[in-house]
């Protein structure tokens, strides 16, 4: 069995209630929601209900409505984009970002659509809210941050940046595709207007789910039109939520297994998850250190760290390491610029990249001492 040390990028093994709950999902109810009024649909339309109540609980939304199912949570970050950015709209990114805000963003910028400024993180991985503070304008009218770096681990002080979007009455978006599930997230108490989150990372769902969180108070433009299974007689886009952004036939089946990935964290707790996260993220930390020759980036402050770890040594590129791991010991990690050049090239690791190490929650003391056996075999 492979040792799997990538769940940054997808959590694996999911837990065992996820399967179970698809499974019978998939045998007894997979109708199409809310298109035909038979009682397999009407289950099917329950599912999604099911899910939105719980990601409304779980994260201390506005009400279930409030959550459109989306495909991932880049299809959720360019729904809220796309829908919400208007010509002459002036955003607040920032270097630590993943291409999923990075890339539309840009995009947009180079279409002369908005103009973009990108906050640095400092040495530490970390942001300063100051910097938020100081390139507020009038035109500004989206601060967009993701809450922990998909690279280096480092959790962002979103408390603070949410206090002063919301003081100088900027909408303020939160890419939390590497802390839900895994660190609390209260959409009220953080001031969040737009949260963007993957089903299948520390949500332990399948792939093909995600989630998009709109408060009441942000109007959002349809980005994607087509069959609600309602009101069938309107011309365009029905304009109630969620079904306004939920044109075409949902994934049903990966919201019955996000929605027992989500009950399993409630009942596993977050505070346990971060913690043993954390714990092997510190306890490889001190194996590679020994090791020497080995340099890692980001603070070391658990407590303001999600479960990943980065590092590159002088000896052997991050993709020769990746590959050898993989081929020769079947450990899986993610080598090279994992979709976030900006903070790479702020590091000092572009183009080659690190060597990306992300336990979850099923992984063991068991695994990290294999993968340092394993690099010390590889190095020394
Ligand atoms: N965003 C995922 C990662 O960081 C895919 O690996």
């Amino acid at each position: 069995m492979t040792n799997y040390l990538d769940n940054a990028a997808t959590s694996f093994p999911k837990p065992e209630s996820v399967y179970q709950a698809m499974d019978r999902f998939a045998r007894s109810s997979l109708a199409n929601p809310g298109r035909a009024g038979h009682k397999m649909a009407l289950a099917a339309e329950h599912a999604l209900d099911e899910g939105r109540h719980r990601l409304n609980q779980f994260f201390n939304g506005k009400g279930p409505e409030r959550f459109a199912f989306t495909l991932n949570c880049t299809d959720a970050l360019n729904m809220a984009f796309k829908g919400v950015l208007q010509a002459g709209d002036h955003v607040i990114t920032s270097d630590l970002e993943h291409n999923s805000v990075s890339r539309p963003l840009r995009a947009m910028e180079l279409a002369g659509h908005i103009s973009l400024t990108r906050i640095r993180a400092d040495g530490t991985g970390t942001l300063n809210s100051d910097d938020v503070r100081s390139t507020i304008t009038p035109k500004t009218r989206l601060v967009a941050i993701g809450h922990a770096s998909n690279v280096l681990g480092t959790i962002q002080p979103i408390e603070e940046i949410g206090r002063i979007a919301r003081e100088r009455e900027v909408l303020f978006l939160v890419d939390a595709a590497q802390t839900a599930g895994v660190v609390p997230v209260d959409i009220q108490a953080l001031n969040i207007d737009l949260l963007a989150v993957p089903g299948h990372k520390g949500l332990m769902g399948p792939t093909g789910t995600g989630a998009l969180y709109v408060a009441p108070r942000v109007k959002i433009n349809v980005w994607r039109e087509g069959g609600t299974g309602g009101d069938s007689s309107s011309e365009t886009q029905p304009k109630d939520f969620p079904y306004f952004l939920e044109g075409g036939t949902p994934n049903v089946l990966g919201v019955a297994g996000l929605t027992a990935g989500v009950a399993w964290v409630v009942s596993e707790r977050l505070s346990k998850i971060h913690t043993h996260e954390t714990a092997l993220v510190e306890r490889l930390w001190r194996q590679l250190d020994e090791i020497g020759g080995i340099e890692i980036f980001g603070h070391r402050d658990m407590a303001r760290h999600v479960g990943t770890l980065s590092f590159r040594c002088e000896a052997l590129a991050a993709t020769e390491i990746g590959g050898i791991l993989d081929q020769a010991f079947d450990i899986a990690v993610r080598p090279g610029l994992h979709c976030a050049p900006y903070i790479h090239r702020a590091i000092g690791t572009f183009p080659e990249g690190t060597v990306r190490v992300s336990p979850g929650p099923f992984s063991t003391e068991a695994d990290i001492d294999k993968l340092a056996g394993a690099i010390r075999e590889i190095l020394v």
